[in-house]
Protein backbone atom coordinates (compact mmCIF):
# COMPACT_ATOMS: atom_id res chain seq x y z
CA UNK A 1 0.00 0.00 0.00
CA UNK A 2 1.80 2.92 -1.98
CA UNK A 3 -0.60 5.82 -0.15
CA UNK A 4 -0.61 4.45 3.37
CA UNK A 5 -0.35 7.77 5.94
CA UNK A 6 1.03 9.64 2.92
CA UNK A 7 -0.93 13.38 3.54
CA UNK A 8 -1.97 14.70 0.18
CA UNK A 9 -2.84 18.28 -0.82
CA UNK A 10 -5.57 18.28 -3.30
CA UNK A 11 -6.34 21.74 -5.15
CA UNK A 12 -9.22 21.76 -6.49
CA UNK A 13 -9.83 24.50 -9.32
CA UNK A 14 -13.16 25.30 -11.41
CA UNK A 15 -14.00 23.50 -14.16
CA UNK A 16 -16.47 20.41 -14.39
CA UNK A 17 -14.78 17.80 -14.09
CA UNK A 18 -14.52 18.91 -10.81
CA UNK A 19 -17.56 16.53 -9.71
CA UNK A 20 -14.80 13.95 -10.35
CA UNK A 21 -12.96 14.84 -7.80
CA UNK A 22 -15.47 13.70 -5.25
CA UNK A 23 -14.12 10.36 -6.35
CA UNK A 24 -10.99 10.81 -6.73
CA UNK A 25 -11.16 11.99 -3.04
CA UNK A 26 -12.46 8.12 -2.31
CA UNK A 27 -10.00 6.59 -3.99
CA UNK A 28 -7.33 8.16 -2.40
CA UNK A 29 -8.62 7.21 0.79
CA UNK A 30 -9.58 4.20 0.40
CA UNK A 31 -5.58 3.59 -0.10
CA UNK A 32 -5.00 5.28 3.09
CA UNK A 33 -3.96 8.59 2.08
CA UNK A 34 -5.59 11.57 4.01
CA UNK A 35 -6.60 14.38 1.60
CA UNK A 36 -6.55 17.89 2.98
CA UNK A 37 -8.93 19.71 0.01
CA UNK A 38 -7.73 23.30 -1.09
CA UNK A 39 -10.59 24.89 -3.34
CA UNK A 40 -10.26 27.81 -6.02
CA UNK A 41 -12.93 30.28 -6.21
CA UNK A 42 -13.96 28.76 -9.60
CA UNK A 43 -13.74 25.31 -8.16
CA UNK A 44 -17.12 26.23 -5.89
CA UNK A 45 -19.07 27.03 -8.79
CA UNK A 46 -19.01 23.34 -9.84
CA UNK A 47 -19.12 21.39 -6.32
CA UNK A 48 -19.45 22.72 -2.89
CA UNK A 49 -16.54 22.51 0.32
CA UNK A 50 -19.73 21.08 2.35
CA UNK A 51 -19.46 17.77 -0.25
CA UNK A 52 -15.22 17.96 -0.68
CA UNK A 53 -15.17 18.34 2.98
CA UNK A 54 -17.58 15.50 3.75
CA UNK A 55 -15.56 13.06 1.96
CA UNK A 56 -12.09 14.48 2.63
CA UNK A 57 -13.03 14.21 6.39
CA UNK A 58 -11.27 17.27 6.35
CA UNK A 59 -11.28 21.27 6.48
CA UNK A 60 -11.32 22.25 2.92
CA UNK A 61 -9.16 25.88 2.80
CA UNK A 62 -10.75 28.52 0.18
CA UNK A 63 -9.06 31.69 1.55
CA UNK A 64 -5.93 33.67 1.28
CA UNK A 65 -6.67 36.40 3.57
CA UNK A 66 -8.65 34.17 6.13
CA UNK A 67 -7.37 35.41 9.92
CA UNK A 68 -8.86 32.32 11.37
CA UNK A 69 -7.17 30.04 9.10
CA UNK A 70 -3.65 31.59 8.93
CA UNK A 71 -3.42 31.44 12.55
CA UNK A 72 -4.63 27.65 12.75
CA UNK A 73 -2.74 26.17 9.39
CA UNK A 74 -1.21 28.88 7.37
CA UNK A 75 -0.53 29.21 3.60
CA UNK A 76 2.99 28.06 3.99
CA UNK A 77 2.17 24.91 6.35
CA UNK A 78 -0.43 24.22 3.67
CA UNK A 79 2.05 24.17 0.77
CA UNK A 80 4.63 22.36 3.02
CA UNK A 81 3.03 19.50 5.47
CA UNK A 82 2.19 17.61 2.77
CA UNK A 83 4.22 14.46 0.90
CA UNK A 84 2.40 15.54 -2.93
CA UNK A 85 0.69 18.11 -4.24
CA UNK A 86 -2.34 17.34 -6.79
CA UNK A 87 -4.36 19.83 -8.87
CA UNK A 88 -7.17 17.86 -9.94
CA UNK A 89 -8.73 19.23 -12.22
CA UNK A 90 -6.12 21.83 -13.25
CA UNK A 91 -7.80 24.39 -15.50
CA UNK A 92 -6.21 26.15 -18.05
CA UNK A 93 -6.22 29.67 -16.15
CA UNK A 94 -4.62 27.76 -13.25
CA UNK A 95 -1.65 26.40 -15.63
CA UNK A 96 -1.42 30.14 -16.68
CA UNK A 97 -0.99 31.55 -12.77
CA UNK A 98 1.58 28.55 -12.08
CA UNK A 99 3.79 28.86 -15.62
CA UNK A 100 3.90 32.82 -14.53
CA UNK A 101 4.65 32.61 -10.91
CA UNK A 102 1.32 34.18 -9.80
CA UNK A 103 -0.02 34.26 -6.05
CA UNK A 104 -3.23 35.50 -6.24
CA UNK A 105 -5.27 33.52 -4.36
CA UNK A 106 -4.59 30.45 -1.94
CA UNK A 107 -4.07 27.74 -4.39
CA UNK A 108 -1.64 29.59 -6.83
CA UNK A 109 -0.15 31.47 -3.51
CA UNK A 110 0.50 27.33 -2.06
CA UNK A 111 2.13 26.27 -5.50
CA UNK A 112 4.34 29.04 -5.66
CA UNK A 113 5.65 28.51 -1.67
CA UNK A 114 5.78 24.53 -1.99
CA UNK A 115 9.05 22.50 -1.88
CA UNK A 116 7.00 19.10 -2.74
CA UNK A 117 6.29 17.23 -5.42
CA UNK A 118 3.01 18.81 -7.81
CA UNK A 119 0.83 16.33 -10.20
CA UNK A 120 -1.70 18.09 -12.17
CA UNK A 121 -4.54 16.76 -13.80
CA UNK A 122 -5.21 19.06 -16.14
CA UNK A 123 -8.95 19.12 -17.47
CA UNK A 124 -10.39 21.92 -20.75
CA UNK A 125 -11.68 22.42 -23.76
CA UNK A 126 -9.45 20.78 -26.26
CA UNK A 127 -8.96 23.76 -28.08
CA UNK A 128 -7.95 25.40 -24.60
CA UNK A 129 -5.22 22.39 -24.26
CA UNK A 130 -3.93 23.05 -27.41
CA UNK A 131 -3.57 26.43 -27.43
CA UNK A 132 -0.73 27.63 -28.59
CA UNK A 133 -0.57 29.68 -24.70
CA UNK A 134 -1.62 26.30 -23.23
CA UNK A 135 1.33 24.74 -24.97
CA UNK A 136 3.66 27.25 -23.82
CA UNK A 137 2.60 27.11 -20.15
CA UNK A 138 2.59 23.32 -20.20
CA UNK A 139 6.07 23.27 -21.55
CA UNK A 140 7.25 25.59 -18.84
CA UNK A 141 5.76 23.37 -15.90
CA UNK A 142 6.77 20.09 -17.88
CA UNK A 143 10.68 22.07 -17.28
CA UNK A 144 9.78 23.36 -14.10
CA UNK A 145 9.54 20.00 -12.86
CA UNK A 146 5.79 19.77 -12.90
CA UNK A 147 4.44 16.45 -13.06
CA UNK A 148 1.30 15.77 -15.40
CA UNK A 149 -1.67 13.21 -15.50
CA UNK A 150 -3.32 13.28 -18.56
CA UNK A 151 -5.33 14.95 -19.92
CA UNK A 152 -7.57 12.13 -21.64
CA UNK A 153 -9.17 11.98 -24.79
CA UNK A 154 -12.62 11.40 -25.23
CA UNK A 155 -16.07 14.02 -25.37
CA UNK A 156 -16.55 16.92 -23.53
CA UNK A 157 -18.93 16.97 -20.61
CA UNK A 158 -20.32 20.22 -21.27
CA UNK A 159 -20.08 20.88 -24.93
CA UNK A 160 -19.70 17.53 -26.39
CA UNK A 161 -17.03 18.04 -28.27
CA UNK A 162 -13.83 15.91 -28.74
CA UNK A 163 -10.33 15.69 -28.65
CA UNK A 164 -7.77 15.60 -25.55
CA UNK A 165 -8.92 17.70 -22.63
CA UNK A 166 -10.93 15.16 -20.36
CA UNK A 167 -9.54 15.34 -16.80
CA UNK A 168 -7.99 12.09 -16.62
CA UNK A 169 -10.08 8.82 -14.48
CA UNK A 170 -9.40 8.72 -10.72
CA UNK A 171 -8.30 5.73 -11.03
CA UNK A 172 -5.61 6.94 -13.71
CA UNK A 173 -4.75 9.74 -11.09
CA UNK A 174 -4.68 7.79 -8.30
CA UNK A 175 -1.78 5.52 -9.99
CA UNK A 176 0.13 8.38 -10.90
CA UNK A 177 0.00 9.58 -7.56
CA UNK A 178 1.58 6.58 -6.38
CA UNK A 179 4.14 6.14 -9.20
CA UNK A 180 5.61 9.50 -8.09
CA UNK A 181 4.98 8.55 -4.01
CA UNK A 182 6.51 4.75 -4.71
CA UNK A 183 9.91 4.76 -3.28
CA UNK A 184 10.81 1.23 -1.88
CA UNK A 185 9.04 -1.27 -3.97
CA UNK A 186 11.59 -3.15 -6.02
CA UNK A 187 9.27 -6.29 -7.22
CA UNK A 188 11.41 -7.00 -10.28
CA UNK A 189 14.85 -6.57 -7.84
CA UNK A 190 17.07 -9.82 -9.24
CA UNK A 191 15.07 -10.20 -12.31
CA UNK A 192 17.18 -9.36 -15.63
CA UNK A 193 14.86 -7.93 -18.34
CA UNK A 194 15.20 -7.56 -22.58
CA UNK A 195 13.05 -5.15 -23.89
CA UNK A 196 12.67 -4.27 -27.92
CA UNK A 197 11.69 -0.65 -28.81
CA UNK A 198 11.39 1.00 -31.95
CA UNK A 199 11.17 0.46 -35.90
CA UNK A 200 13.63 -1.54 -37.79
CA UNK A 201 15.51 0.28 -41.20
CA UNK A 202 15.57 -2.41 -43.47
CA UNK A 203 18.55 -1.20 -46.33
CA UNK A 204 17.98 -0.78 -50.10
CA UNK A 205 20.44 0.44 -50.85
CA UNK A 206 23.33 2.53 -48.75
CA UNK A 207 21.10 6.00 -48.67
CA UNK A 208 17.49 4.00 -49.06
CA UNK A 209 15.70 2.25 -46.30
CA UNK A 210 12.39 0.38 -45.68
CA UNK A 211 10.83 1.32 -42.35
CA UNK A 212 7.60 1.97 -40.07
CA UNK A 213 6.09 4.83 -38.34
CA UNK A 214 7.27 3.06 -34.62
CA UNK A 215 8.59 5.83 -32.32
CA UNK A 216 9.77 3.98 -29.74
CA UNK A 217 7.33 5.09 -27.38
CA UNK A 218 5.83 2.57 -25.78
CA UNK A 219 9.05 -0.16 -26.05
CA UNK A 220 11.24 2.23 -23.82
CA UNK A 221 8.62 3.48 -21.28
CA UNK A 222 8.34 0.01 -20.63
CA UNK A 223 11.78 -0.30 -20.20
CA UNK A 224 11.62 2.79 -17.97
CA UNK A 225 9.11 0.95 -15.91
CA UNK A 226 10.75 -2.53 -15.79
CA UNK A 227 13.85 -0.61 -14.26
CA UNK A 228 12.02 1.47 -12.06
CA UNK A 229 10.60 -2.07 -9.95
CA UNK A 230 14.20 -3.07 -9.92
CA UNK A 231 14.55 -5.44 -13.12
CA UNK A 232 17.88 -4.88 -14.78
CA UNK A 233 16.80 -3.68 -18.11
CA UNK A 234 18.60 -4.34 -21.66
CA UNK A 235 16.95 -2.20 -24.17
CA UNK A 236 17.30 -2.90 -27.71
CA UNK A 237 15.94 -0.05 -29.84
CA UNK A 238 15.96 0.73 -33.52
CA UNK A 239 15.96 4.03 -34.68
CA UNK A 240 14.55 6.30 -32.71
CA UNK A 241 14.40 10.19 -32.15
CA UNK A 242 13.59 9.57 -28.42
CA UNK A 243 16.56 9.83 -25.94
CA UNK A 244 17.63 6.71 -24.04
CA UNK A 245 15.56 5.83 -21.24
CA UNK A 246 17.82 6.70 -17.62
CA UNK A 247 18.72 3.68 -15.96
CA UNK A 248 18.36 1.41 -18.65
CA UNK A 249 21.53 -0.11 -20.72
CA UNK A 250 20.31 0.53 -24.07
CA UNK A 251 22.18 -0.97 -27.35
CA UNK A 252 21.33 0.50 -30.68
CA UNK A 253 20.65 -1.54 -34.00
CA UNK A 254 19.31 -0.54 -37.34
CA UNK A 255 18.17 -4.31 -39.25
CA UNK A 256 16.48 -6.98 -37.97
CA UNK A 257 18.68 -9.28 -37.98
CA UNK A 258 21.06 -6.95 -35.74
CA UNK A 259 17.98 -6.79 -33.17
CA UNK A 260 18.08 -10.29 -32.91
CA UNK A 261 21.25 -10.98 -32.30
CA UNK A 262 21.52 -8.19 -29.64
CA UNK A 263 18.64 -9.71 -28.20
CA UNK A 264 20.34 -13.35 -28.29
CA UNK A 265 23.28 -12.69 -27.07
CA UNK A 266 21.90 -10.96 -24.01
CA UNK A 267 19.96 -14.24 -23.01
CA UNK A 268 19.29 -15.57 -20.36
CA UNK A 269 16.72 -13.38 -19.18
CA UNK A 270 13.64 -13.92 -16.54
CA UNK A 271 11.44 -11.41 -19.19
CA UNK A 272 11.32 -10.80 -22.57
CA UNK A 273 9.56 -7.62 -23.96
CA UNK A 274 9.52 -7.63 -27.40
CA UNK A 275 7.60 -4.29 -28.38
CA UNK A 276 9.70 -3.29 -31.65
CA UNK A 277 7.96 -3.45 -34.76
CA UNK A 278 9.94 -5.50 -36.91
CA UNK A 279 9.88 -5.22 -40.33
CA UNK A 280 8.52 -8.60 -41.90
CA UNK A 281 10.76 -8.39 -45.15
CA UNK A 282 14.14 -7.23 -45.54
CA UNK A 283 15.58 -6.41 -49.09
CA UNK A 284 16.97 -10.09 -50.25
CA UNK A 285 20.51 -8.42 -51.68
CA UNK A 286 20.61 -4.71 -50.50
CA UNK A 287 22.82 -2.62 -52.97
CA UNK A 288 26.02 -2.01 -52.00
CA UNK A 289 26.22 1.65 -54.17
CA UNK A 290 23.28 3.64 -54.40
CA UNK A 291 20.48 2.32 -57.40
CA UNK A 292 21.20 4.77 -59.71
CA UNK A 293 17.69 5.97 -62.08
CA UNK A 294 18.80 5.01 -65.60
CA UNK A 295 16.50 7.23 -68.12
CA UNK A 296 14.30 4.92 -69.97
CA UNK A 297 14.78 1.75 -67.74
CA UNK A 298 11.63 -0.10 -65.78
CA UNK A 299 12.00 0.94 -62.24
CA UNK A 300 14.26 -1.83 -60.38
CA UNK A 301 12.10 -4.48 -58.90
CA UNK A 302 12.63 -4.97 -54.69
CA UNK A 303 13.12 -8.45 -53.82
CA UNK A 304 12.26 -9.27 -50.37
CA UNK A 305 12.98 -11.91 -47.64
CA UNK A 306 11.65 -12.90 -44.70
CA UNK A 307 13.42 -11.55 -41.14
CA UNK A 308 13.76 -13.40 -38.61
CA UNK A 309 10.91 -13.75 -35.72
CA UNK A 310 12.44 -12.99 -33.14
CA UNK A 311 9.95 -12.82 -30.61
CA UNK A 312 8.90 -16.39 -32.02
CA UNK A 313 12.75 -17.63 -31.49
CA UNK A 314 12.80 -16.12 -27.70
CA UNK A 315 9.17 -17.82 -27.30
CA UNK A 316 10.59 -20.96 -28.46
CA UNK A 317 14.40 -20.85 -27.31
CA UNK A 318 15.89 -23.32 -25.20
CA UNK A 319 16.94 -20.63 -22.67
CA UNK A 320 13.20 -18.93 -22.92
CA UNK A 321 12.69 -16.45 -20.64
CA UNK A 322 10.35 -17.17 -17.59
CA UNK A 323 7.82 -14.36 -18.84
CA UNK A 324 8.05 -13.48 -22.55
CA UNK A 325 5.56 -10.56 -23.92
CA UNK A 326 5.25 -9.73 -26.98
CA UNK A 327 2.91 -7.18 -28.71
CA UNK A 328 0.08 -7.45 -32.03
CA UNK A 329 -0.25 -4.25 -33.85
CA UNK A 330 -3.30 -5.03 -35.73
CA UNK A 331 -5.73 -2.82 -38.09
CA UNK A 332 -8.40 -5.50 -38.05
CA UNK A 333 -9.65 -8.42 -35.90
CA UNK A 334 -7.55 -7.14 -32.93
CA UNK A 335 -8.35 -9.78 -30.62
CA UNK A 336 -8.16 -12.69 -32.90
CA UNK A 337 -4.86 -11.83 -34.82
CA UNK A 338 -3.65 -11.31 -30.93
CA UNK A 339 -4.59 -14.98 -29.73
CA UNK A 340 -3.74 -16.70 -32.73
CA UNK A 341 -0.16 -14.97 -31.70
CA UNK A 342 -0.09 -15.72 -28.70
CA UNK A 343 0.00 -19.55 -29.75
CA UNK A 344 2.28 -19.16 -32.71
CA UNK A 345 5.03 -17.24 -31.21
CA UNK A 346 5.08 -19.22 -27.63
CA UNK A 347 4.40 -16.13 -25.83
CA UNK A 348 2.53 -15.55 -22.39
CA UNK A 349 0.87 -12.24 -22.86
CA UNK A 350 0.42 -10.42 -25.92
CA UNK A 351 -0.31 -6.78 -25.72
CA UNK A 352 -2.92 -5.76 -28.75
CA UNK A 353 -3.85 -2.28 -29.89
CA UNK A 354 -5.41 -0.92 -33.34
CA UNK A 355 -3.13 0.67 -34.89
CA UNK A 356 -5.61 2.15 -37.84
CA UNK A 357 -4.42 5.24 -38.74
CA UNK A 358 -7.69 6.99 -37.12
CA UNK A 359 -6.52 5.86 -33.52
CA UNK A 360 -3.54 7.70 -33.99
CA UNK A 361 -1.92 5.56 -31.50
CA UNK A 362 1.37 4.52 -34.07
CA UNK A 363 3.27 7.34 -33.21
CA UNK A 364 1.54 9.27 -31.02
CA UNK A 365 1.45 9.61 -27.17
CA UNK A 366 -1.22 7.56 -26.37
CA UNK A 367 -2.43 3.58 -26.28
CA UNK A 368 -5.20 1.60 -25.78
CA UNK A 369 -4.78 -1.78 -25.62
CA UNK A 370 -6.26 -5.64 -25.15
CA UNK A 371 -4.12 -7.96 -23.29
CA UNK A 372 -4.60 -11.42 -23.67
CA UNK A 373 -3.39 -14.03 -21.74
CA UNK A 374 -3.73 -17.58 -21.06
CA UNK A 375 -6.13 -17.10 -18.82
CA UNK A 376 -8.38 -14.60 -21.01
CA UNK A 377 -8.75 -11.01 -22.21
CA UNK A 378 -8.61 -7.91 -20.37
CA UNK A 379 -9.64 -4.36 -22.28
CA UNK A 380 -7.44 -2.07 -20.77
CA UNK A 381 -8.86 1.85 -21.71
CA UNK A 382 -7.30 4.31 -23.23
CA UNK A 383 -3.89 6.50 -21.43
CA UNK A 384 -0.84 7.51 -22.19
CA UNK A 385 1.60 5.14 -23.11
CA UNK A 386 3.74 5.48 -19.62
CA UNK A 387 0.48 4.26 -17.89
CA UNK A 388 0.30 1.67 -20.60
CA UNK A 389 3.97 0.93 -19.45
CA UNK A 390 3.32 1.14 -15.62
CA UNK A 391 0.37 -1.29 -15.55
CA UNK A 392 2.32 -3.82 -18.14
CA UNK A 393 5.19 -3.55 -15.13
CA UNK A 394 3.08 -4.12 -12.67
CA UNK A 395 1.30 -7.13 -14.38
CA UNK A 396 5.58 -8.21 -14.69
CA UNK A 397 6.01 -8.27 -11.79
CA UNK A 398 2.75 -10.28 -10.74
CA UNK A 399 4.49 -13.67 -12.16
CA UNK A 400 7.66 -12.89 -9.60
CA UNK A 401 5.89 -12.15 -6.46
O1 LIG B 1 3.67 -10.94 -36.32
P1 LIG B 1 3.73 -9.54 -35.79
O2 LIG B 1 4.83 -8.72 -36.39
O3 LIG B 1 2.44 -8.83 -35.78
O4 LIG B 1 4.10 -9.77 -34.25
C1 LIG B 1 4.30 -8.70 -33.41
C2 LIG B 1 5.13 -9.13 -32.26
O5 LIG B 1 6.23 -9.93 -32.70
C3 LIG B 1 5.77 -7.95 -31.57
O6 LIG B 1 5.96 -8.30 -30.22
C4 LIG B 1 7.09 -7.81 -32.29
O7 LIG B 1 8.07 -7.17 -31.49
C5 LIG B 1 7.45 -9.24 -32.55
N1 LIG B 1 8.21 -9.46 -33.78
C6 LIG B 1 9.51 -9.85 -33.68
N2 LIG B 1 10.22 -10.12 -34.83
C7 LIG B 1 9.64 -9.99 -36.03
C8 LIG B 1 8.30 -9.59 -36.13
C9 LIG B 1 7.62 -9.33 -34.98
O8 LIG B 1 10.05 -9.94 -32.58
N3 LIG B 1 10.34 -10.24 -37.12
Amino acid sequence: MILQGKRILLIISGGIAAYKSLDLIRRLRERGASVRPVMTAGAQAFVTPLAVGALAADKVFTELFSREDEQDVGHIRLARDCDLILIAPATADLMAKMANGHADDLASTILLATDRPVLIAPAMNPKMWTHPATRRNHATLFSDGIHFVGPASGEMAESGEKGEGRMAEPLDIVAAVEALLDTGDKPLAGKKAIVTSGPTHEPIDPVRYIANRSSGKQGHAIATELARLGAAVTLVSGPVTIPDPKGVKTIHVERAEEMRDAVLANLPADIAVMVAAVADWRVASAAGNKIKKQPGEAPPPLILAENPDILKTIGHHAKRPKLVVGFAAETQNVAENGRSKLERKGADYIIANDVSPETGIMGGDRNRVKIIGKAGDEDWPDMDKQAVAEKIARLIASHFA
